[in-house]
């Protein structure tokens, strides 16, 4: 049985004062929540107010991405290795926004997902296809391509660093972010399931522990009717984690 987890990606928005009600009413109100993981990825400047904040609290924080590098001379970078210095269990990789600017190629995600685990982080590495795509029926080549990296990309000791921090897949297709149309349960059901399945190609245990959360238009209305499916293990929420009562409703549908 793998318990469900709840992430919310809070993107470019916040403020000090904003971050602090927030989270304070996400600590009030997820006391107590037991089968169901919380955690929220700030932008980098918030994240020691979040470990502040969140440190005797059970809701997790990470960071919405890291660096390809590790040291050097990369003026605005920030490393896999300076994120966990403040406390983060999590951080996003390969998320679509970032291909979309084109800032990270899958060679470059993959990259970001090895530093993050040799940082002792759990990487949230996400996985999806364009409208374009999917109507082009490429949906299932586009998130075999991306799911390369994590299963075959891998050299044995990073693969085992992915097992022992429980490496997080995202399946979030690009045209059910931020739109309000979310994919139905069917469609990220059978997306879900041939992720595992590729996953089972490099390792059958892992495959069936492994947590593949859902991300487009999560809301309260359609948490419930994709959290019941069974490869579905929970949510990476963007607009809903930013309004306390979606975020904390979204994670007692998923309890
Ligand atoms: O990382 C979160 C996803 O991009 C989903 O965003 O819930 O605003 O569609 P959204």
């Amino acid at each position: 049985m793998r318990k469900k987890l709840v992430v919310g990606n809070w993107k470019l928005h916040g403020s000090l004062l904003n971050n602090q009600s927030l989270i304070n009413q996400l600590k009030q109100d997820l006391h107590g929540l037991n089968w169901v993981d919380a955690a929220v990825c700030l932008p980098y400047v918030y994240l020691f107010q979040a470990q502040q904040l969140l440190q005797d609290s059970p809701i997790a924080w990470g960071a919405q991405n890291v660096s390809q590098f590790t040291e050097g001379a990369y003026t605005s970078c920030i490393s896999a290795k300076m994120v966990a210095e403040f406390g983060c269990t999590y951080t996003i990789v390969g998320h679509s926004e970032r291909r979309a600017l084109k800032l990270e190629s899958n060679q470059i995600a993959s990259k970001r997902l090895l530093h993050a685990l040799h940082a002792g982080l759990t990487p949230i590495f996400c996985v999806g296809e364009t409208l374009d795509e999917r109507d082009g029926g490429m949906a299932e080549m586009i998130v075999k391509n991306q799911m390369l990296n994590v299963v075959y990309g891998l050299d044995d000791e990073a693969f085992a660093l992915a097992k022992k921090f429980n490496m997080v897949i995202a399946y979030e297709p690009v045209w059910a972010i931020g739109t309000g149309e979310h994919a139905t349960p069917e469609q990220a059901q059978r997306m879900h399931a041939f992720i595992r399945y590729m996953v089972s190609e490099r390792d059958p245990e892992f495959a069936q522990q492994v947590r593949i959360l859902y991300g487009g238009s999560m809301s309260p209305a359609n948490a419930q009717s994709l959290l019941s499916m069974p490869d579905i293990d929970g949510g990476l929420i963007g607009r809903a984690a930013l309004v306390a009562e979606d975020f904390v409703e979204i994670c007692r549908i998923a309890e």
